[in-house]
């Protein structure tokens, strides 16, 4: 652990549909990996938690608001931090510009916590991470990217399928509708990701099957996988895809959201836990993860193993998968922050 007080910037960014105060001190509205951008405001945020556990292990925390704005920027260049926990998601509520604030932190030589710039490049375009996967060995349903006439596609692939923007997280554009069993149905959910979110469409081989997530901390070889965490689905009713919709992760008052849960998947015979502890390392290496991500699989009932999505930084939040992972592992929340804190340092010794 760390043994110097540390000043640390937390960090996160705001976008102009939420407006907000924007004043240094005071968190605010801001979206996070896993929260959507109609997510109504919680009541503690993820960045609070951490805040309090920064101040728990002795460190000097304050919080830093990116706002879109010049002025913001220049500002993080003088703030002072020793370290920033990066929570950002996005620049002026655009998440592809994800990778230019990282950029931007390596370029003023600022230790930051989380995944850098080629991470976020990787990972946020799905069909970019599924071609790192196959170049890799790791099974990832076969897909399909369709944007404005355009197809790019390596497989032939059958029905079912699941359809969702190529770069959206927080299961944004990802509702019973995506699954589609027939031409007609991909055909109008193709539509309807390009003029709703003027995004490509990744079309993807529908995998039947159990919701594995593995939190990875660490990084590169020294990066290991905590216990398994399961969504578990079998409880929607008949009829609704077994799928993380908005409304199964977000929506308190759907009947979705009621009727699933995320726990530690403590039922997995040893050489499956194994199996998919070493896929998901794999993945987390492939597309460059570092610090902590979390990767989602889907296991067939034969045992086989597709990964869907590497997540850098995921939802810290103590209520969330990766939480309840590390928890299990024996990291109290404190720890698990300490821990992140440490790796991030460690980089920049
Ligand atoms: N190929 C697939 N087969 C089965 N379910 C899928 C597939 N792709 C996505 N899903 C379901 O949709 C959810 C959200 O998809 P994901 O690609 O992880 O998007 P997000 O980045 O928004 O989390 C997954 O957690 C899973 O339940
Ligand atoms: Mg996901």
């Amino acid at each position: 652990m760390t043994a110097t007080k540390l000043k640390v910037s937390v960090l996160y960014d705001v976008w102009e549909e939420e407006p907000v105060e924007v004043q240094e001190e005071v968190p605010a509205p801001r979206k996070r990996k896993g929260q959507t951008k109609r997510r109504k405001k919680v009541v503690k945020q993820d960045r609070e938690e951490i805040f309090e556990a920064l101040e728990k292990l002795g460190h000097e925390p304050s919080y830093y608001i990116l706002d879109g704005r010049r002025q913001s920027l220049l500002g993080l260049a003088k703030c002072g931090a020793d370290l920033v926990f990066n929570l950002t998601e996005s620049y002026a509520g655009d998440d592809t510009k994800e990778m230019n604030v990282t950029a931007f932190l390596d370029m003023l030589e600022i230790p930051y916590t989380g995944s850098g710039p080629h991470a976020n490049v990787l990972a946020q375009d799905k069909s970019i991470a599924k071609k790192m996967f196959a170049f890799y060995g790791i099974q990832s349903p076969y897909f399909a990217t369709s944007y404005r006439g355009a197809l790019d596609h390596a497989h032939d692939i059958s029905f079912p399928l699941i359809v969702k923007p190529t770069s959206e997280d927080g299961s944004i554009g990802i509702d019973a509708a995506a699954v589609v069993t027939n031409v007609k149905e991909l055909m109008e959910r193709v539509h309807y990701i390009q003029t709703e979110f003027d995004s490509p469409a990744l079309i993807e081989e529908y995998i039947e099957g159990r919701e594995i997530y593995a939190a990875i901390l660490g990084s590169y070889e020294n990066a290991y996988a905590l216990p398994l965490v399961e969504l578990d689905l079998s409880k929607l009713p008949k009829g609704m895809p077994r799928i993380a919709s908005q409304d199964v992760k977000f929506e308190k008052n759907t009947e979705a959201y009621k009727l699933t849960k995320s726990a530690i998947a403590e039922d997995l015979d040893e050489e499956t836990t194994t199996k998919l502890s070493e896929i998901a390392l794999k993945a987390y290496r492939a597309v460059k993860l570092r610090d902590y991500g979390r990767i989602d699989m889907r296991v067939s009932s034969k045992g086989e193993v597709y990964v869907i999505e590497a997540n850098p930084n995921p939802w810290l939040s103590s209520g969330q998968e990766f939480a309840m992972a590390a928890k299990k592992s024996g990291l109290s929340y404190t720890q698990m922050i300490g821990e992140i804190v440490d790796l991030a340092m460690a980089r920049h010794a």
